[in-house]
C-alpha cells in the first residue's frame, strides 16, 4: 500500500498567513499541519509516499526532504495547476501503479491517526473507505448521506443544501477501481475534477464503499478559532521538557517545552506552552495553550491562547489573547491604551499597539 498526500492548492482561506507560506505548512503546537499527516502515515507502516504539490512546491521539498526523518520513501510529483482532487489522482497514476492506496490531504489534521482505518480497509477492501465527521457547516465541505444502516448513498461536493451534517474529511482509502472513476469525471462547477464525484460514481457503479465516522478532525478552513483550537488540543498532550536556557528567576509551571536554544528570562510560563527553537522570552508572561515558534522575541510582554509563528517579535504589550500573528510581524506599543487586544496579523506585517 502507498501513500498520497496532496500539497498543492493555495491556500486562500487562511490569508493573510498563507500569502506567503503553503498552507501545509501552517504550524500547529510549532510543527506544520503536514508532518502530523505523514506521521500518521508512517505509523501504519506504510513506507512509500507521493507528495503531490503545486506551485509552493520547493517549500515543501524543503521543508519535508527526502522523507526519511518520516520513516518515508518520498517521491514528488508536479501537479501543473491546481485542477482538483481527483486530478491529483489522475497526475499520480503512474507512480501509483496497481496498488492501493491511502490519499491524505496535506492540509487535514486527524486527531487519533489512521491505522484503524488502514486496518479495516486493509482487510475488508471496498472499493473505497472515505472518513465522515460532524461539521456546522457543511457547505463548506463534501457531503455524505447515508441510509439507516450507516451505508453512504449519495455525496454531494460543497451543496448549498446539505443532506446531512457529516463532512468527508481529507483522507480516502481506495483500490485501484477508483482511476476507472477519476477516468470518467468532468470538471465540477467549480472547474476541478472533485474527488467526491469519483466516490459518488464508485457508489452508482454499485462498488462498495465504507465510511467510518470520526471526531477530533480540523482543516484550515480559514476560521483563526478553529486554529487556535486545535493547537490547544495538540499542546494538551504536550510532555514537559526543558533543552534551552532558563534563568532562576523565571517560573516555568506545568507542561512547559522549551527547544532547543530558546531562552527564557526573568518570565512566568504557565503551560501547556511551546516556545521554539532560538526564541527569546524576556520579562514577559506566556499563558496557557500559546506556541511561540522558533526565532521569535517576547519581552516585556503578556501573551496567552495564541499562536506566534517564526521570528515574529513582540515587545512591550499586554496583553494579547486569542491571537495569530505571523512570520516576522513586528507587535510594539503606540502611546494610547486599550486593554487587550486580538490580532490577526499576516506575515511580515508591523503593527503598533497602544499598550
Ligand atoms: C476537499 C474536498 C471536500 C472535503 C475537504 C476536506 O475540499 O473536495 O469534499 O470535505 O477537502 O478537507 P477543498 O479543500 O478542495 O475545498
Amino acid at each position: 500500500m502507498k501513500a498520497l498526500v496532496l500539497a498543492g492548492g493555495s491556500g486562500t482561506r487562511l490569508r493573510p498567513i498563507t500569502h506567503t507560506s503553503a498552507k501545509q505548512l501552517v504550524p500547529v503546537a510549532n510543527k506544520p499541519v503536514l508532518f502530523y499527516g505523514l506521521e500518521a502515515i508512517a505509523a501504519t507502516g506504510i513506507r512509500e509516499a507521493g507528495i503531490v504539490v503545486g506551485d509552493t512546491h520547493a517549500e515543501i521539498e524543503a521543508a519535508v526532504g527526502d522523507g526519511l526523518a518520516f520513516g518515508l520513501d518520498v517521491t514528488y510529483i508536479r501537479q501543473p495547476a491546481p485542477l482538483g482532487l481527483a486530478h491529483a489522482v489522475l497526475v499520480s497514476r503512474d507512480y501509483l501503479g496497481d496498488d492501493d492506496f491511502v490519499m491524505y490531504l496535506g492540509d487535514n489534521f486527524i486527531v487519533g491517526g489512521v491505522n484503524d482505518v488502514v486496518e479495516r480497509f486493509t482487510r475488508d477492501r471496498p472499493a473505497a473507505h472515505i472518513m465522515l465527521t460532524r461539521v456546522t457547516d457543511p457547505r463548506r465541505f463534501g457531503v455524505a448521506e447515508l441510509d439507516p444502516a450507516g451505508r453512504v448513498v449519495g455525496l454531494e461536493e460543497k451543496p448549498p443544501v446539505p443532506k446531512s451534517d457529516l463532512a468527508l474529511v481529507g483522507v480516502y482509502l481506495f483500490t485501484p477501481a477508483v482511476h476507472e472513476a477519476v477516468a470518467e469525471l468532468k470538471p465540477s462547477w467549480r472547474g476541478e475534477l472533485e474527488i467526491t464525484d469519483a466516490v459518488q460514481w464508485l457508489i452508482t457503479e454499485g462498488r462498495r464503499v465504507e465510511s467510518t465516522v470520526v471526531t477530533g478532525y480540523w482543516k484550515d478552513t480559514g476560521d483563526v478559532t478553529d486554529m487556535l483550537e486545535v493547537n490547544r488540543l495538540v499542546l494538551e498532550s504536550l510532555d514537559r521538557r526543558v533543552d534551552g536556557v532558563t534563568d532562576p528567576a523565571s517560573q516555568l509551571i506545568g507542561r512547559v517545552v522549551v527547544e532547543e536554544g530558546a531562552v527564557v528570562e526573568r518570565s512566568r510560563i504557565v503551560g501547556p506552552v511551546i516556545i521554539g527553537a532560538g526564541a527569546r522570552v524576556r520579562d514577559s508572561y506566556i499563558g496557557p495553550f500559546t506556541s511561540i515558534a522558533a526565532g521569535c522575541a517576547v519581552t516585556g510582554s503578556e501573551i496567552e491562547y495564541s499562536i506566534v509563528l517564526p521570528r515574529a517579535s513582540i515587545s512591550g504589550v499586554s496583553r494579547i489573547e486569542a491571537s495569530l500573528i505571523g512570520h516576522d510581524v513586528e507587535v510594539t506599543p503606540a502611546p494610547v491604551t486599550p486593554r487587550a487586544h486580538r490580532l490577526v496579523l499576516g506575515d511580515h506585517s508591523k503593527v503598533q499597539i497602544s499598550s
